[in-house]
């Protein structure tokens, strides 16, 4: 039996008082609705998912549109049935749908797959996910024939609740799985009169059930996974959800996260067995780190990927980049988009490098610029040293043979080629380009002139006397 998902998201999100769209807002370093469908395309494949977009359609779409889901323009946003209804002509042709709420980004595909086959077991016309949450306020109540009945009666939203259906506990989660016939042979009866003056999906409990079709609920094992991010504390909430999860999953894998409360790792990062993680430390994006690893505190480190064996020292601030197994990185280093730094190769302190191919074995290991830079194997980058790329107008590449020696305080002003074994004195200028195996000193010869400071401090001996 083929399912489609409804993924609704096309509301604004009023109360997030945000102008960024409810469902782009993010957890775990992404937005809620990228998780939510996650989820549902590893439950039917991505053609079978439908994303109802309205509010900033276009914003939304090209956020998710590489996850190849289809999109359902809701023009206006009349509520949540009314969102179902503009699905229509786009998902008639499957028997049964599941929905799904792109603000609610807990949601776990072994959930999604639950209500799939209670729904075909039940042979249900319309099967909510209801939970029983610590705190049933503002969510929906789902109100069973009886107690202990499987069939819903209704669902009732909070504004509407009688004093006797307050005392219910079992909330409405906002997923559900329907059979499509009845559900749009009944749809044109849902009504407004209601607090928010909307067609509310939620109503079809109603309806069904009282057209003799069969509602049931079924109850969720975990009812955080059915929590939404309405407003910017829940949002920060769910966030801490996640990794608290993602912190979980990792040292279940072998990871150890030293005060794992003080890190922020986003959902997908990846990390091998035996790698230490120290306090404070951020990994981000899809950053993937190997085994054996370590990485210090208050290090900072974006889609980045690290082989096994590789130091990362204090504070250093990493991005898009690869670093290969056994390197050692900072303190304080910052490696900007584009690094590729070898195996065993040295990043060391208050090292600038931006789209900087290093080196098996090479180091640079103090207060240095290297940027647009390919530089070979075995190389020593003296402290201090900076590629001028940039020369007002354009960049330009530094070349560096392997074995070369660059002198401390070096200036390399790109374009520039040095060959492989070169010697480049300290503090050279290096404009022009260096010879395998050659000096190359590009600054002023030194004079020493003998007695001159003994003199001048005598001179000024004399002056202060007079
Ligand atoms: C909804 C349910 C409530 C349930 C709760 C669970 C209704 C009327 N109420 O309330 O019973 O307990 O979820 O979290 O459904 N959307 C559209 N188009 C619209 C309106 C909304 O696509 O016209 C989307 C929103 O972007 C959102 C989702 O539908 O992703 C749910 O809407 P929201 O307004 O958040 O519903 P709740 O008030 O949370
Ligand atoms: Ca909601």
């Amino acid at each position: 039996m083929r399912f489609a998902i409804v993924i609704m998201a096309a509301g604004k999100g009023t109360r997030l008082k945000s102008k960024r769209p409810k469902v782009l807002h993010e957890i775990g370093g992404k937005p809620l609705l990228a998780h939510v469908i996650a989820a549902a395309a590893s439950v039917v494949p991505a053609e079978d998912v439908y994303v109802v977009v309205g509010h900033e359609a276009e914003r939304v779409k090209s956020a998710v549109a590489a996850t190849g889901v289809n999109f359902v323009l809701q023009t206006e946003q009349r509520g949540t049935g009314h969102a179902i209804q503009s699905a229509q002509s786009a998902v008639e042709k499957y028997d049964d749908i599941l929905v799904l709420s792109g603000d609610a980004p807990l949601i776990r595909k072994e959930t999604i797959a639950g209500i799939r086959d209670f729904h075909v077991e039940q042979k249900a016309a319309m099967t909510i996910l209801a939970a029983s949450p610590s705190d049933s306020h503002g969510y929906g109540r789902v109100i069973r024939k009886h107690p202990a009945s499987v069939e819903v009666f209704a669902v009732v939203e909070q504004k509407a609740l009688s004093p006797e259906q307050e005392k219910v506990k079992e909330v409405n989660s906002g997923f559900y799985a329907f059979q499509t016939a009845p559900l749009y042979r009944h749809i044109s009866q849902l009504q407004t009169a209601n607090a928010h003056g909307e067609y509310y999906l939620t109503d079809m409990a109603g309806i069904l059930s009282a057209a003799g079709e069969r509602v049931v609920a079924l109850e969720a094992e975990f009812p955080e996974e059915i929590l939404g991010a309405n407003t910017i504390a829940e949002l920060v909430q769910l966030d801490s959800a996640l990794r608290d999860s993602t912190a979980r999953r990792l040292m279940s894998q072998g990871v150890t996260i030293f005060r794992p409360e003080t890190s922020f790792i986003d959902a997908e990062v990846e990390v091998g067995a035996d790698t230490i993680i120290e306090p404070g430390v951020q990994l981000l994006g899809k950053t993937k780190i190997g085994q054996d690893c370590r990485i210090r505190s208050n290090s900072v480190i974006e889609n980045t990927e690290i082989g096994d064996g590789v130091m990362i020292r204090q504070g250093s601030i990493i991005a898009d980049s690869k670093i290969a197994a056994g390197a050692s990185i900072g303190p304080y280093s910052h490696l900007r988009p584009g690094c590729d730094i070898g195996e065993n190769a040295h990043v060391g302190n208050f090292v600038e490098t931006k789209k900087v191919k290093l080196g098996k074995g090479s180091k640079a290991n103090h207060l240095t610029y290297l940027g647009d830079a390919v530089i070979g194997a075995g190389v020593n980058v003296g402290a201090g040293t900076i590629t001028c790329n940039y020369d007002g107008a354009s960049k330009h590449t530094t070349t560096v043979g392997d074995g070369v020696f660059v002198g401390s305080h070096s200036t390399l002003v790109a374009p520039l080629h040095v060959g492989d074994g070169a010697f480049i004195a300290a503090a050279s200028c290096v404009t022009e380009d260096v010879p395998a195996d050659a000096l190359a000193m590009g600054r002023s010869r030194q004079t020493n002139m003998p007695g001159w400071a003994k003199k001048r401090r005598e001179m000024a001996a004399r002056n202060k006397k007079t």
